[in-house]
């Protein structure tokens, strides 16, 4: 088996900031209420002649600057979004053909928050069984266009914001390498966090057509907290019983950008400050598939990270799913 190592990364975030005072203005919201239960000051929200592909693009095109290697050394592009351009085909054809790739298997994935580590680590199997050697892995999405905003829709829309980020796999000869991989679902929780349509479901249609008070975004907010602060730890946990590494061989835990609340919560139980644990969400938001590549992207951009620093990437999301990827720099 071979390894394999991340040696690039890049992001894209809209131009547009929009407040929390900005969201007071069109709901029934205030910048005391949003930074108390989430930290977020601020984030980006595309505008309508922006589009998923787009930031990807952008991502993707700064990644392979940084890894210095030929776009054409790429043999697979893997997106995970869940604000694709289109309801099919995925961003991930629509990389290939804007980075002027050969016709190299491109594919996406809808794990929602979750959706980057699925990616690396779908990414990592390719490159240690030989399948592939370079592989361009990224979590992008502009979702605000799809929340309702105004305040019916409150509670998801002062959450969420627009980006992307990408990561450059390849074949690794060295001790820098990904460690492993963890992917858990459990779909009873489906409802709790979901767009229903458009679907295939009977649900999502109302006398031949498609209920349009279905195509938002929908959570409970509850529910999700408390199972998150339940599993970030756990699959943190289960990476280190993996590698047989201690919360103190860690120098930061990148988590999926859910809320700063969260984050506290995720150190608390690991028992480690809140300077181990990466955080940008005051800025962005949370940006489901991009936020873990955003954040990794930017702390290496600020040198935070040395070769040799062990990571935990940390992620979980609608499904519910949830993931860790623990990373040897
Ligand atoms: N601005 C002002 N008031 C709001 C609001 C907003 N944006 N959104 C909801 N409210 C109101 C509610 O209507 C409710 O009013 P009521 O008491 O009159 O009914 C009140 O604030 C309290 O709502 P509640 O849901 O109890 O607040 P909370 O303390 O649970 O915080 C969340 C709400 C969404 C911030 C919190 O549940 C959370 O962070 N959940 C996790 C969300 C998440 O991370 N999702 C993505 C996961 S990938």
């Amino acid at each position: 088996m071979y390894k394999s190592k991340i040696i690039g990364m890049g992001y894209s975030v809209p131009e547009n900031i929009i407040s929390n005072n900005d969201l007071s203005k069109i709901m029934d919201t205030s910048d005391d209420w949003i930074q108390s239960r989430s930290g977020i000051k601020e984030r980006r929200w595309a505008t309508n002649d922006v589009s998923t592909s787009d930031l990807a693009l952008e991502a993707s095109r700064a990644a392979i600057k940084n890894s210095k290697i030929n776009s054409s050394d790429i043999d697979m592009i893997i997106v995970g979004t869940l604000s694709s351009d289109y309801f099919f085909p995925g961003v991930s054809a629509q990389l290939q053909e804007k980075l002027n790739l050969k016709t190299i298997g491109a594919f996406d994935i809808k794990a929602a928050c979750s959706a980057f580590i699925y990616s690396v680590s779908i990414a990592d199997q390719f490159i240690k069984t030989g399948a592939a050697n370079t592989v361009l892995v990224v979590g992008a999405e502009t979702q605000t266009k799809l929340i309702e905003k105004s305040t019916k829709g409150r509670d998801v829309a002062v959450l969420f914001g627009d980006g992307a980020g990408a990561a450059l796999l390849s074949r690794s000869n060295s001790e820098s390498s990904i460690l492993s991989t963890h992917l858990h679902s459990d779909g009873k929780h489906l409802k709790s966090l979901w767009m229903e349509a458009p679907g295939t479901s009977k649900d999502s249609w109302v006398n031949g057509s498609i209920d349009l008070s279905k195509f938002t975004p929908k959570m409970n907010g509850r529910e999700v907290f408390r199972n998150a602060v339940t599993r970030f730890p756990e699959v943190i946990n289960e990476a280190l019983d993996a590698n047989d590494l201690d919360i103190n061989d860690i120098k930061f835990i990148v988590p999926h950008q859910a809320n700063y609340r969260i984050s506290e919560a995720i150190a608390k139980k690991l028992n480690i400050k809140m300077d181990k644990v990466i955080s940008n969400i005051h800025k962005y938001g949370n940006t489901t598939a991009a936020s873990i590549p955003i954040a990794l992207a930017e702390a290496l951009e600020s040198n935070k990270i040395s070769k040799g620093d062990i990571i935990i990437l940390a992620a979980f999301g609608a499904g519910f799913t949830w993931a860790s990827a623990a990373i040897r720099w």
